[in-house]
C-alpha cells in the first residue's frame, strides 16, 4: 500500500561510454502545471544551486551572469516542452551537444548536474505544483539527454 509516500523514481541510470539512450522530450503537461513563471523559477533554483556545485568551475563565476544563463536554460526548458520557441529566438537551433563541446563534461560531473537539478525540483514536488507523473517524465528526459552531453572521461 502507498501511504501517500511519493512514486518518484530520481535514480540515475548509468552511463556506458559511447552510449547514447533513445530521448523522449518531457511531457508538454509539466509546463502547463508550473507555467512559463514555474519553469524560470526551477531554472533560477537550479543555476543557483549549480553556483555552489562541485562543478560551479564550469559555470560563469559571475552571479549575473548565472541567472543570465539559467534563463536562456528556461527558454530552451520551455521550447523542449512544446512552448514558445524562446530559445530558438534568443540563441538560436539548440543543437546541445555542439554548445556543449566546449565544456569538459564527465559522467561524474553528470551525477553533480543531475542532483543539483533534483534539488531544484523538489518545491514543485513538496507544494504539488505538477503531477507525479508529468514530473517523472521531466526527469526521465533529463536522466536520458543528459547521457548525450558527456563528452571527456572521468
Ligand atoms: C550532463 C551534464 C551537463 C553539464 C555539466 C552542463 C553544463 C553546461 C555548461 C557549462 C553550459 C554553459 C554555461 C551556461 O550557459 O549555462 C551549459 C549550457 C546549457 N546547457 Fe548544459 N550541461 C549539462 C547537461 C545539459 C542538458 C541535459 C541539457 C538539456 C536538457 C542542457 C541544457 C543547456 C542549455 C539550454 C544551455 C544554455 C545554452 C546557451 O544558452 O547557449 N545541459 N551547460
Amino acid at each position: 500500500m502507498n501511504f501517500g509516500t511519493s512514486s518518484l523514481d530520481f535514480s540515475i541510470q548509468a552511463y556506458h561510454e559511447g552510449i547514447t539512450p533513445p530521448v523522449t522530450r518531457p511531457n508538454p503537461a509539466f509546463l502547463k502545471d508550473i507555467g512559463e513563471l514555474g519553469m524560470r523559477d526551477l531554472l533560477d533554483r537550479f543555476y543557483i544551486g549549480l553556483f555552489e556545485s562541485p562543478i560551479k568551475e564550469l559555470f560563469p563565476t559571475n552571479q549575473e551572469e548565472m541567472r543570465i544563463a539559467g534563463q536562456y536554460s528556461a527558454d530552451f526548458f520551455i521550447q523542449i516542452c512544446a512552448g514558445p520557441t524562446y530559445f530558438n529566438q534568443s540563441r538560436g537551433a539548440p543543437q546541445m551537444r555542439r554548445r556543449h563541446a566546449a565544456f569538459r563534461i564527465t559522467s561524474h560531473a553528470r551525477l553533480h548536474w543531475l542532483v543539483t537539478f533534483e534539488e531544484a525540483l523538489q518545491p514543485i514536488i513538496t507544494q504539488e505544483l505538477s503531477s507525479q507523473e508529468n514530473i517523472q517524465s521531466f526527469w526521465n528526459y533529463l536522466n536520458t539527454f543528459s547521457q548525450w552531453m558527456i563528452n571527456t572521461k572521468d
